[in-house]
């Protein structure tokens, strides 16, 4: 531990969402507003709140009609009275802009707040999250809301954090926003046209532009084709809802200098670039929804881990879970329940990886409308004698007896690379199988098998620092900047372990093929092969890998590689050119290049993870063997470590744990804990 405080330079310090309140927060969503003619209701949620563990409410989400029934006519009385309420109960007030959903009347008198469709069309007044976020109209009722709603409870002691609007999402293709898009087009490429189209390679098909005037967003009834164009677009769009969140925040730090602000993300959101919209925030909060207990439970646990992983290492500090479900959400094609411990476990799940919040969707279920039928801490029965109060009130008692973990850090020495310009340009680009790449999933895919070992892991985007790693992972990392080449082989020649996979370097950020081999822009030297050739298989094809006089599957791509310095470590046999590399490492100055042929299901990668791991001495925080579905992950603040032994199976089981520890929540020194399925137990030593 020490090796790794003075590499990155870390002394004994937590991290607090607000210090003002450094407790783990336990709540979520509340809509007092859809009871204000019961505020019986009201005095009986604070009753409940308390029983339930609960320290936390996230209010004024959707509450724009109720805070300005109409223009002008502002009426914060609710607010007052619930803010008030909730911190006399011992509540605190996670507060929120009320910008994912406006009031009729705005649609009605200002037109271009209505977001326009990809074909062009004005959507009618409906839902949620459809405005559109260059509209200077809409941009500027946001702003006028947002310095009320932090002149009047920027200063209250109940206010710890601002709740930015609700999920970020979506394009709008109206004039306003077709506008904007040229303007950021042409800052882009300077104001030449010919460079625009040296980027787009316009030439092809006869697509040339001579002015910027000619710029349209793609769309199914406008250019699809030029490739660089898609991309910039979903640059453009990324950019706009960031730029709209800056307005959001702006107009709040005129009265609020202080309060942190957060929005709540998305898993797998592809919209934003989450890593550019982070830069703009003091905390990183998301929304998980994992498919617990469904065919897919497995993949589902470690998944919702990778999310844990991304979004605290964007500020490498403890995040929030903003809405988890308590019960079943009631959205998917199949709304199966949380099992008993599930809901604890999934809690301490993002105590592990590093959050200090668990919130939930929602606390009350409403009556009636779209969500009426979702999960919530109170149900329509509104008693707390349901499983599902039970269930949270316990994970509560839980987040009590651990709270002095809360602010303390996850020190990963392996990141993973997940980027979404790559991603972008994955997604938009024609070849391989053209339809699903399945680039996020071969991430997760990489993670899982850290996940499962117990190894701290990072997620970091491809222009993030990569200097305090020791291993970095970078799977299909198919878009490389000059950037990201300079500062992979940076990586490397200092002495870092970098493992990458096939499609590497094939393109610039212009989503230009690079010149002279693959992988390009001088990682052709780094990893010391030339990739001549990729192959992309039917769904049911398999090819056969040797490693170390072991047989392994692999399924979907393989390259054609061949060494110029690197050594083969692995074999991959295949119809028509025998057989070629599956995986090469190349010494690079002080580090080493390793370099995936093909697509494994993982247990390639596995084993060569573990002789990896083994010569770089990272370690699992316990040494003993881990049955299926079991993990532990650590926490720490420099001196105490504290350890997390989850049990996502549905089997009861025992692991022993190599050495004396103590169980935070009975007291007991243990050398090894038996866990009920779905049970977690936190240790500290
Ligand atoms: C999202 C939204 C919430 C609610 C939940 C339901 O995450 O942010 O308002 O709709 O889904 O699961
Ligand atoms: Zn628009």
């Amino acid at each position: 531990m020490d090796v790794i405080n003075k590499k990155r330079g870390i002394g004994l310090m937590k991290q607090y969402i607000n210090e003002k309140f450094p407790h783990f927060l336990h709540g979520g969503d509340y809509n007092p507003e859809q009871w204000i003619d019961q505020k019986e209701i009201w005095d009986e949620d604070m009753r409940l709140m308390r029983l339930a563990n609960c320290n936390e409410m996230s209010v004024g989400i959707f509450s724009w009609a109720t805070l300005e029934p109409e223009e002008g006519k502002y009426d914060f009385s609710f607010l007052d009275e619930i803010i008030d309420k909730i911190y006399a109960n011992g509540g605190r007030v996670v507060l929120a802009t009320p910008s994912g959903a406006r009031p009729r009347w705005m649609a009605e008198k200002y037109p271009e707040v209505l977001r326009v469709d990809d074909s062009l069309r004005r959507m009618h007044y409906g839902a949620r999250h459809n405005h559109c976020y260059t509209s200077p109209v809409y941009r500027e009722k946001v702003a006028e809301m947002n310095r009320r709603l932090a002149e009047r409870y920027g200063k209250h002691p109940a206010v710890i954090a601002w709740h930015l609007s609700n999920e970020y999402s979506g394009k709008c293709y109206c004039p306003l926003c077709q506008q904007a898009f040229r303007e950021f087009v042409k800052k882009r490429y300077d104001g030449d046209i010919h460079k625009l189209n040296t980027a787009w390679w316009t030439t092809f098909w006869s697509h040339a532009y001579t002015s910027f005037d000619q710029v349209e967003m793609p769309g199914p009834r406008s250019e699809k084709c030029v490739l660089g164009l898609n991309l910039d677009h979903k640059r453009f769009s990324s950019y706009q809802t960031v730029d709209f969140m800056k307005a959001e925040i702006a107009a709040i730090r005129e009265f609020c200098p202080d309060l942190p602000v957060t929005t709540n993300m998305m898993p797998e959101h592809e919209d934003i670039n989450y890593f550019e919209m982070a830069k703009e925030l003091d905390v990183i909060s998301w929304d998980s929804y994992p498919i617990w207990h469904s065919p897919t439970h497995a993949r589902t646990t470690a998944c919702a881990a990778f999310w844990h992983d991304t979004f605290r290492s964007m500020k490498q500090r403890p995040h929030m879970l903003m809405e988890s479900v308590p019960g079943a959400v009631s959205w998917r094609e199949y709304n199966k329940l949380k099992r008993p411990g599930m809901d604890r476990l999934s809690a301490i799940q993002t105590i592990a990886h590093g959050g200090d919040t668990v919130q939930y969707f929602q606390f009350r279920k409403g009556r009636g409308g779209y969500e009426k039928l979702h999960g919530a801490i109170v149900d329509h029965e509104g008693s707390e004698n349901t499983r599902v109060f039970r269930a949270v009130a316990e994970t509560g008692a839980t987040l009590k007896a651990i709270d002095e973990i809360c602010g303390t850090e996850v020190r990963a020495r392996v990141a993973i690379v997940y980027d979404w310009e790559n991603r972008w340009a994955l997604e938009l680009c024609k070849g391989f199988a053209v339809k699903d790449k399945q680039y996020s999933r071969t991430v997760y895919t990489y993670h899982a098998e850290l996940w499962k070992r117990g190894i701290a892991t990072d997620v970091v985007s491809a222009h993030s620092d990569l200097s305090k790693y020791d291993l970095v992972i970078a799977p299909m990392l198919y878009m490389t900047d000059s950037d990201t080449v300079a500062r992979l082989e940076k990586f490397v020649a200092e002495g870092g372990t970098l493992y990458a996979t096939y499609m590497l370097g094939m393109v610039d950020e212009s989503d230009l093929c690079y010149l002279g081999g693959f992988p390009g822009g001088g990682l052709r030297r780094v990893f010391g092969i030339w990739n001549e050739e990729i192959d992309t298989f039917y769904p049911e094809d398999r090819l056969e890998i040797t490693m170390d006089g072991k047989l392994y599957e692999g399924v979907d791509y393989a390259e054609y590689v061949h060494t110029e310095g690197a050594s083969s470590l692995a074999e991959l046999k295949n119809d028509f050119y025998g057989t070629s590399p599956a995986l090469t490492v190349n010494e690079y100055g002080k580090g080493r290049a390793y370099y995936q042929t093909f697509r494994d299901r993982g247990d390639f990668f596995g084993a060569v993870c573990d002789k990896i791991l083994g010569e770089l001495n990272i370690h699992a925080p316990i040494a003993t063997p881990l049955p299926e579905l079991c993990t532990v992950h650590e926490r720490n603040d420099g001196e105490i470590r504290y350890l997390f032994v989850e049990n996502y199976s549905g089997k009861e089981t025992e692991i022993a744990l190599g050495d004396a520890w103590t169980d935070m929540e009975s007291g007991e020194t243990v050398d090894s804990v038996s866990l009920n399925k779905f049970d977690v137990r936190i240790l500290k030593k």
